[in-house]
């Protein structure tokens, strides 16, 4: 792999651009506090923004490196930051890593994480050369499935009852997808 980091990326509708400390209020306000928005993640929703805030340093600095792949999307005609889009476990050997995303409820449905997630794979598989990229999802997130299903990315199984919800405590199967290289082209 050739790894360039998160350069700013451009589709019709967004920018997906590097994380700055100073998108907290928004990033807080529109998403990280929404229990809605969280209830598949591994995390529950911040309960203040200086939380947002001290995570976002961090991944304002982790972002400064070429092997690190973490995206801010903006509504690019509003300039209104809407969501997040992170590869995971960015392995070099097996050249493969892992999406995660998320998206402010108020702009669910649009089919801006579809659009964002089919630059981000132009990106990694044509630019930087990635082999494999993984996505998971609890069974039941319907709409994730729909966007990993609509970005190529390929069922390979079910883990059964795999995560505990953090907000509720109850046990979810986890959906395992994946595309190749040969997939994509
Ligand atoms: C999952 C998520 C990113 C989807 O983003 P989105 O921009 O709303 O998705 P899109 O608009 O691109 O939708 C893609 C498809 O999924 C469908 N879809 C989206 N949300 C849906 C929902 N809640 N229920 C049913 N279908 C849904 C859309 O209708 C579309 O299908 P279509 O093209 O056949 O009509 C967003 O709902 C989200 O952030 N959820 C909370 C965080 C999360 O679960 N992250 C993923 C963890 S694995």
């Amino acid at each position: 792999m050739q790894h360039k980091g998160t350069k700013n990326l451009e589709t019709e509708r967004l920018l997906l651009r590097p994380w700055k400390e100073s998108d907290a209020e928004a990033a807080f306000a529109h998403w990280m506090n929404d229990p809605n928005v969280t209830k598949y993640l591994t995390w529950t929703p911040h309960k203040e923004v200086a939380v947002t805030r001290a995570l976002l340093k961090t991944w304002e600095e982790e972002g400064r490196a070429t092997n690190c792949y973490h995206w801010a999307i903006v509504l690019k005609d509003k300039e209104v930051l809407i969501g997040d889009l992170n590869i995971l476990q960015v392995d070099d050997w097996n050249e493969r890593g892992e999406i995660g995303y998320c998206l402010g409820k108020a702009w669910w449905g649009n089919g801006y994480m579809t659009e964002a997630l089919r630059e981000v794979l132009r990106y990694l598989f044509e630019e930087i050369g990635f082999y494999r990229l993984n996505g998971c999802h609890a069974s039941e997130n319907v709409g994730s499935s729909r966007v990993m299903e609509k970005c190529g990315l390929i069922y390979e199984g079910t883990r059964r009852k795999f995560m505990r919800l953090p907000s509720t405590g109850e046990r979810v199967d986890i959906v395992v997808r994946g595309i190749l290289r040969e997939d994509y082209f």
